[in-house]
C-alpha cells in the first residue's frame, strides 16, 4: 500500500478460533450432538474437524455453524500428521480418556515463538490418576476412571487450564486447578461444559473447581467472538491514521489490550458490542509488557511492536510468556524497522516511515504483524507463509479490502501464493 491508505469502514469480527478449537475438543465429551455456531473458517478449525472425524465423531459444517456427534467414538489414538500441525489438537487427550479410558495422541511440535511443552497436561492427567507414558514421539494415557484432585498449576497455562477442566468433567469426585488461567476462552469453555451439565466454578478466576458427573449432553452454542482479531484491526486502524469500527466483539474481552493501544496514543470508543479505533497523529512510544490475562496478551505482542516501529521515541517490550516470540523482527527490519533484541525484551526506536518489502510470516501473529506494517509502508510489500496468517484469520483479506487496503493474494513463482499488498 503506497504511502499508506487510511482504514476506514466497519468491519465484523468472527468467532474466537482459541475458544472454537478448545470447545470442539470437549465436545467428545458428550454421547450427543453438539452445534457450535459463530465458528470462524480457518485453518486450525478445519484441522480440529479432522481430528475430531478421525476419532469417530460426526461433524457437518455449513456456514458458520458446525455439528459434532461424538455418541460413537471408534478410535482412541489421534493422527500425527493432524497433531503435529496443530498444538490444540492434543487436547483430545483429557476427552478421549474420560470417554474411551484410554488415549494415544503424538506429541504436539514446537514452533516458531518458543518450544511449548506439555508438561503442565502430562502432570495433569497423571494427577487425574492415568497411566501415562511417552514413546516414540506419543504420549499413551490409560484409566479406568479418572479420579478427581488438587492441581496446581506451574504457569496459568491457558491450554492445560481448558483441558484439565475437560478431563475433569466426568471424573470421579472434585478437582481444583490452583493457578489456573483466566483468558475469556477459558471462560467460554466453562460455559459450554455447564450448559452440557458439568458442574463448574470459578472459571476466569485463578482457581477453578470441577464436580464429575455421569454424563454430558450435546447442547447448541455460540463462540464468544476472536479478541485477537479485533485486536489486530484495532491496529490496522491505528498504523494507517485510520477510522474502524469493530463489530460483534465483547469489549471487555480487550480491556487489557486497550488502555495500551490509547498510551500508544489511539482513539478508542467503545460501544456495547462495537470498538471505533482512530489515529489522529503519529503513535506514541510505550512500553508493553505481555503477561497471562488480565495482563496484556502475547498475541497482541508482534502486531503491537509492528505500530510501534513507527511511533515518535523509543519503546520498549518484554514477552514474559512465550521464549521466542520475536523472530518476526529480522522482517519488520527489512522493512526499515529500527528494533534491537536482548533476550525477552525487544527496544524498538520509532522510524518515520516503514518500506514495502519481500518478507515471509512464521507463525501466525507475526504474519499478522507483517500484514499490519505492510498497510503502512511506502510501495510494494510480499508476505509469503499465508498459510500461517489463514490458520487465525478468516477472510483477511476481504475484510481489508473493504476497509479500503490494496492488498490481494498472487501466486509468485518464488514463494508460492503471498499476500501483497502494492
Ligand atoms: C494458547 O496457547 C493459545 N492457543 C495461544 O495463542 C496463546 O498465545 C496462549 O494460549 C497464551 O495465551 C490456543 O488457545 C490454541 P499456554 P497455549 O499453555 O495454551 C508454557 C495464537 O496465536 N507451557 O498458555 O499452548 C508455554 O510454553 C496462539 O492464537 C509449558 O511450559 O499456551 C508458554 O511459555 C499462539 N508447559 C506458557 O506456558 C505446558 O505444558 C503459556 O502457554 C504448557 C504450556
Amino acid at each position: 500500500m503506497t504511502g499508506g491508505t487510511r482504514l476506514e469502514g466497519s468491519v465484523r469480527i468472527s468467532g474466537s478460533k482459541n475458544g472454537a478449537l478448545a470447545i470442539m475438543a470437549g465436545a467428545l465429551l458428550a454421547k450427543g450432538k453438539t452445534v457450535l455456531r459463530n465458528v470462524p473458517k480457518i485453518g486450525d478449525i478445519f484441522t480440529m474437524v479432522e481430528t475430531l472425524r478421525s476419532l469417530g465423531a460426526q461433524i457437518e459444517m455449513n456456514g458458520d455453524w458446525l455439528s459434532i456427534d461424538a455418541t460413537n467414538l471408534t478410535s482412541h489414538e489421534a493422527p500425527y500428521e493432524l497433531v503435529k500441525r496443530m498444538r490444540a489438537s492434543f487436547c483430545v487427550m483429557g476427552p478421549l480418556l474420560a470417554r474411551l479410558g484410554r488415549a494415544r495422541v503424538p506429541m504436539p511440535g514446537g514452533c516458531d515463538i518458543g518450544a511449548r511443552p506439555i508438561d503442565f497436561h502430562v502432570k495433569g492427567i497423571q494427577t487425574l490418576g492415568a497411566y501415562i507414558e511417552t514413546e516414540h514421539g506419543c504420549v499413551y494415557a490409560e484409566s479406568l476412571k479418572l479420579r478427581g484432585a488438587q492441581i496446581y498449576l506451574d504457569f496459568p497455562s491457558a491450554g492445560t487450564t481448558q483441558h484439565l477442566m475437560t478431563a475433569a468433567c466426568l471424573a470421579d469426585g472434585v478437582t481444583v486447578i490452583q493457578n489456573a488461567a483466566a483468558e475469556p476462552e477459558v471462560t467460554d469453555l466453562a460455559d459450554y461444559l455447564t450448559a452440557m451439565g458439568a458442574k463448574i466454578e470459578g472459571a476466569g478466576t485463578t482457581t477453578v473447581k470441577i464436580a464429575g458427573v455421569d454424563e454430558l449432553r450435546g447442547v447448541d452454542y455460540t463462540i464468544i467472538p476472536d479478541r485477537m482479531e479485533a485486536g489486530t484491526f484495532g491496529i490496522a486502524a491505528a498504523i494507517t491514521g485510520g477510522d474502524v469500527t469493530v463489530t460483534h466483539v465483547v469489549p471487555e474481552h480487550l480491556e487489557p489490550f486497550i488502555p495500551k493501544l490509547q498510551d500508544a496514543g489511539a482513539r478508542v470508543d467503545v460501544r456495547e458490542n462495537t470498538i471505533r479505533f482512530r489515529m489522529l497523529e503519529r503513535p506514541i512510544a510505550t512500553d508493553v509488557m505481555t503477561m497471562p490475562h488480565p495482563g496484556f496478551p502475547t498475541d497482541m505482542q508482534q502486531p503491537m511492536v509492528a505500530l510501534l516501529s513507527l511511533a515518535d521515541g523509543t519503546s520498549v517490550v518484554t514477552e514474559n510468556v512465550y521464549e521466542r516470540r520475536f523472530k518476526y523482527i529480522s522482517e519488520l527490519q527489512r522493512m526499515g524497522a529500527d528494533i534491537k533484541q536482548e533476550g525477552r525484551t525487544a527496544i524498538i526506536k520509532g522510524v518515520s516511515q516503514l518500506t514495502g518489502a519481500p518478507v515471509t510470516a512464521t507463525d501466525l501473529r507475526a504474519g499478522a504483524a507483517l500484514v499490519v506494517a505492510a498497510l503502512a509502508a511506502e510501495g510494494k510489500t510480499e508476505i509469503a507463509g499465508t498459510e500461517h496468517i489463514d490458520r487465525g484469520y478468516e477472510n483477511l483479506v476481504e475484510k481489508l479490502c473493504s476497509l479500503g487496503a490494496d492488498i490481494y493474494r498472487a501466486d509468485s513463482e518464488r514463494r508460492g501464493t503471498a499476500l501483497c499488498l502494492a
